[in-house]
């Protein structure tokens, strides 16, 4: 058994390969086309490696996420965790409970965290002292196995930026449908931003969305963001679920 826990490197896999194909090109060309094409393209290769390597530092992947500034929990709270990996969410708030609960799911995808499987994730809760607030079990956030209203709180880490654009609509759709009315969401994700181009690998930044996009995405998938935190390249988005009239009868009403 061990005695830290551990987060998981995310993307490591695809980022690495990555990496080394594009430092592989950049020796090739250098021995065979041109030194300073060959140059750049190592030179990017190595940079890569390095963002990621920062990215992680900065993420401290040995250490449950702290939201004690972020939430105020009364400790009573059923809570969804979607897209839980190796728990560091699921495991923060687990903290911050007494007879409230923890419920993460995951598709424990290992090409996204490598090793990622509920077995890690109720090992780390063990290690933090929580393993009796928590529980993992399969699920999609695409298809969230749960009735209507069932949370007062859901929170999503470093999930929905590696969907499709339709993909995230369907799954804040499914979080707003499990959310007890008037509960609470907590979305965290890496930004395009300034800090993110130097903090997040190329590879993954392209894809990343800004503080705007992110908050007209969450109102018009009816919430309403009330808090917003930025650390790290991260923001966090504290929203409050509105109900969420369809289009056609909104115009009807008015
Ligand atoms: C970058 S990890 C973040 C894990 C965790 N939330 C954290 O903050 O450490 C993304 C996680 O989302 C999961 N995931 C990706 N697509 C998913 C889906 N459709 N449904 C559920 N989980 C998904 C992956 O398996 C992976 O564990």
């Amino acid at each position: 058994m061990r005695h830290k826990p551990h987060y998981g490197y995310y993307a490591l896999p695809v980022v690495c390969s990555l990496s080394e194909a594009v430092i592989a090109l950049g020796i090739l060309t250098y021995l065979l086309i041109s030194k300073l094409l060959g140059m750049l393209l190592t030179a990017f290769g190595a940079y890569t490696l390095a963002a990621y390597a920062l990215s992680m530092l900065l993420l401290h992947q040995d250490r449950a996420a702290e939201f004690s500034d972020i939430l105020e929990l009364k400790g009573d709270e059923l809570v969804l965790d979607a897209g839980c990996g190796l728990g560091k969410v699921a495991i923060g708030v687990a903290k911050n409970l007494k007879s409230g609960r923890v419920v993460g799911i995951d598709i424990w995808d290992r090409r996204e965290i490598p090793g990622n499987s509920p077995e890690k994730a109720y090992e780390n809760a063990e290690i933090e002292g929580v393993a009796d607030r928590v529980e993992f079990r399969y699920g999609n956030v695409l298809a969230i196995p749960f009735p209507d209203e069932t949370f007062d709180l859901v929170t999503c880490g470093s999930v929905l930026n590696n969907l499709s654009d339709e993909e995230k609509v369907k799954a804040l759709r499914e979080m707003h449908r499990v959310l007890k009315p008037g509960g609470r969401f907590l979305l965290i994700e890496p930004l395009r931003n300034l800090r993110g181009l130097f903090l997040f690998t190329p590879f993954g930044f392209w894809k990343l969305l800004s503080r705007r996009e992110w908050e007209k995405l969450l109102k018009e998938q009816g919430f309403a963001v009330v808090d917003y935190h930025c650390c790290d390249g991260m923001g966090f988005f504290v929203c409050e679920k509105l109900s969420l009239i369809a289009p056609q009868k909104e115009a009807r009403l008015l």
